[in-house]
């Protein structure tokens, strides 16, 4: 079997400069949603056809995991018949039962069990197309079919009489096809038709003609089939998407405080008790254990999050591996690289990027730790800068055991504070400080007796 995906089309009515199948549902562009499903049923190849937004679309899959991708080029759109037609020299038409399955790069929650339902019925002598019963068939290609309701044709709607426009059963584009026979009736088909382009719907009247079997299979789900041509219809079925997401956590026995209000744009997986609160957003590959809680307008981006840990309001966290028993937020920061081991506490405007935060380490209030190791036990003053950046390089702070820092200190990096250091607030620490030290680096403090405030000015000299 080979698929071939239709992605050539501009898009117009998307008013974007994007190609259309790069545009995203569930955080995954539509095109790669489509490939990663198609690749399950394991073709030989999956040609992919392509115009306008050519390079872009190849640039997106430029690393990415799936195998057996090839670029067709249809520099010119002149109908899905034509775009097939671009792809036929490359798929193999000398043996009888290698079947094509044509795919649309804008149809993206298409399933496999449905894609498996349709090549198993397509054979040697047997085309099978996916159809749906809609209320709304306007602009879509009208499945006719005779007194023995056998397909006999698909009309285009802009060519369909009458009587043809009153079937509600559509032709959603995707159907699967015997190879030898596709090359030839792609030689038999014209344009001679309302839009005047090379229609590959006009095959069924050519294999029903034949005497080849046509079966149609209706789609379930009216969403799976959907295509996408504007805004409007992705949001649809973005929320399409993520109503089936938060329906599967909630089955699981995760706790949505209100499940229209979460977005999953990548995978999260969840373990027994997982709270989640109102306006939260999971991007990338993210995993919650048992026990986490997770509060309202946070955002967590490629993070894995320990048992019984609990983000607070307002967070932001991006490519971190947080232990158990962390509470983070409300309001922090914690960017990619981070480590924050077990019974670690970060508490509000706090900024923490690449470093390790060791067991029950604190940094309550105010604080950027950036580039540093710190034991356990640790404590981080209010207003503690990590000065990880001279301008030019960024360097390390590392950090032992039981180090306290006060408030309003800044580290200037690389500098190493070894186990139990303790450093006065407001210092400027710039040396290491040995085991069991208390640094001060400020200024003295002066008391002046019997100074004079200033008093205001009264105009005369
Ligand atoms: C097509 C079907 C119609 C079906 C509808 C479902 C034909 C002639 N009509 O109509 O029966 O009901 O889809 O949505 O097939 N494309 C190319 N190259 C081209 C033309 C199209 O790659 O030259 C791609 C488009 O990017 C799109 C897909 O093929 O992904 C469908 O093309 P579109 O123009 O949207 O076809 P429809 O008129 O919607
Ligand atoms: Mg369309």
């Amino acid at each position: 079997m080979e698929v071939v995906v239709l992605a050539a089309g501009k898009g117009t009515r998307m008013y974007s400069s994007q190609p259309k199948v790069l545009h995203s549902i569930g955080g995954q562009a539509m095109l790669e949603r489509v490939l990663t499903t198609a690749s399950k049923l394991n073709p030989n190849n999956m040609h992919v056809v392509v115009g306008f937004g050519a390079d872009a679309i190849e640039a997106h899959f430029a690393n990415s995991p799936l195998s057996s991708l090839n670029w067709v080029t249809q520099s010119e759109q002149l109908g899905t018949g034509h775009a097939v037609q671009q792809a036929i020299s490359e798929i193999d038409i000398t043996t009888d039962d290698n079947q094509v399955l044509v795919l649309f790069g804008d149809v993206p929650l298409i399933s496999e069990a449905t894609l498996q339902d349709l090549i198993a019925q397509c054979g040697p002598d047997t085309l099978s197309l996916l159809t749906v019963v809609t209320p709304e068939p306007h602009g879509l290609g009208r499945i006719i079919r005779n007194d023995l309701a056998q397909v006999e044709a698909i009309v285009e709607h802009r060519d369909a009489n009458a009587q043809q426009l009153l079937i509600n059963e559509i032709n959603t584009g995707i159907m699967a096809i015997p190879a030898a026979k596709l090359a030839r009736w792609l030689n038999m088909i014209g344009n001679n038709n309302e839009q005047k382009e090379y229609y590959l719907t006009d095959i069924v009247a050519l294999a029903a003609k034949e005497g080849c079997k046509v079966t149609a299979t209706q789609a379930s789900d009216d969403k799976e089939v959907m295509g996408v041509n504007d805004k409007v219809q992705l949001a649809l079925l973005e929320r399409h998407y993520q109503g089936q997401k938060m329906e599967a956590l909630l089955r699981s026995g995760v706790t949505l405080r209100d499940p229209t209000r979460v977005d999953v744009r990548g995978n999260l997986t969840c373990g027994r008790d997982v709270e989640i609160d109102s306006n939260v957003i999971f991007e990338g590959n993210v995993a919650l254990s048992d026990n986490v809680i997770i509060g309202a307008n946070t955002v967590i981006k490629d993070a894995k999050i320990g048992a019984g840990t609990i983000i607070l309001a307002g967070t932001h966290i991006d490519g971190a591996e947080i232990g158990e028993h962390v509470t983070i937020g409300p309001t922090a920061r914690i960017r990619p690289g981070t480590i924050l081991h077990n019974n670690v506490k970060v508490g509000n405007f706090v900024e923490i990027k690449k470093s390790t935060l060791g067991e029950g380490s604190k940094a309550n209030h105010l604080a950027y730790i950036g580039d540093a190791i710190l034991g356990t036990n640790c404590n981080i003053g209010a207003g503690t800068i990590f000065c990880n950046y001279d301008g030019a390089n960024k360097h390390k702070t590392v950090i032992g055991n039981n180090v306290f820092v006060g408030s309003n200190s800044v580290l200037v990096a690389p500098v190493a504070l070894q186990d139990n250091a303790f450093v006065a607030a407001g210092s400027a620490i710039n040396t290491d400080v040995p085991s069991e030290h208390l640094a001060v680096a400020r200024g003295k403090q002066r008391n002046i007796a019997g100074w004079k405030r200033p008093t205001k000015d009264t105009g005369s000299h």
